[in-house]
């Protein structure tokens, strides 16, 4: 119980590896705020944490609208006055289809909420956290936002954007408590994997397997505990840091 009086927010918290982290920070003590689009998914998040033991609310929150995002730290200031943790986790996948081909309008939105989303959450975490003392920020980027992917132009664009806003965030809050990091998993049972297909579809399934050394796809309670660590003290040092969560799918 490390994070025991502390507060920590998780964006995209209803569902996949939201919800673990959510959990995750729920048994280290924090109180946890979930933040989602989707209320059914966010309230379960919600009782998931307090039948643990934890203490969590819910504030439906849209992070691609910049007074959404206000909405929700006025929210957490009011609920538990102070921001210790965020995770910015949010995302979507948008759609599979070659660059020249990409729909404009899909492309927008990838951005917006993988991208945009982001640092519109860092805009009003930061000036609490500068006000505390002191924070943590992970931002959820990827493998691919280290490595291309075909037809996931948007999706790899933002997600190499993510390491990028996050590396200039660190270097700029460096000295005055703030630490800025992102983790970037590989392929994790989630349900974005099931929209993709990939989770239906044996023969995808066992071709995306043997994109990780370690021959299984990773679960969302080992990209939990990656981010718990981060804004941990043992990471007291760590900043600026993109790390791979991925069964060794870069080391390749
Ligand atoms: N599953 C994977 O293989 C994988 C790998 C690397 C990175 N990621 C990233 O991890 C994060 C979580 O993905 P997941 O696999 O758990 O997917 P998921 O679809 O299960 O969860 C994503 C959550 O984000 C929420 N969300 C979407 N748009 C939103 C918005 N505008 N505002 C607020 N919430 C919004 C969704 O409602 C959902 O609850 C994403 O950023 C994703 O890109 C996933």
């Amino acid at each position: 119980m490390s994070f025991k009086g502390k507060v920590a927010l998780v964006t995209g918290a209803a569902s996949g590896i939201g919800r673990s982290i959510a959990l995750a920070f729920g048994r280290e003590g924090a109180r946890v705020v979930a933040a989602d689009v989707l209320v059914e998914g966010g309230e379960e998040t919600v009782r998931l944490v307090k039948e643990a033991g934890g203490e969590a609310i819910f504030i439906k929150t849209d992070v691609s609208s910049a007074a959404e995002v206000e909405a929700l730290i006025d929210g957490i200031l009011e609920s538990y006055g102070r921001l210790d943790y965020a995770c910015n986790n949010a995302g979507i996948e948008g759609v599979l289809a070659l660059t020249a081909d990409y729909p404009e309008e899909i492309w927008r939105r990838v951005l917006d909420i993988n991208l945009t989303g982001v640092w519109l959450c860092m805009k009003h975490q930061l000036p609490v956290m500068l006000a505390q003392g002191g924070g943590a920020i992970v931002n959820m980027s990827s493998i691919l936002g280290l490595v291309g992917y075909a037809n996931a132009s948007a999706y790899v664009a933002a997600k190499h954007g993510l390491i990028g806003l996050t590396k200039t965030a660190a270097v700029e809050y460096a000295t005055r408590g703030i630490r800025v990091n992102a983790v970037c998993p590989a392929f994790i049972e989630t349900p974005m994997l099931k929209r993709a297909g990939l989770l239906d579809n044996p023969e995808f399934y066992r071709a995306v397997v043997e994109l990780h050394p370690v021959k299984r796809l990773g679960t969302p309670e080992e990209v939990a505990g990656a981010v718990v660590w981060l804004c941990s003290d043992a990471a007291s040092f760590v900043t600026g840091h993109a790390l791979l969560v991925d069964g060794g799918y870069v080391a390749r």
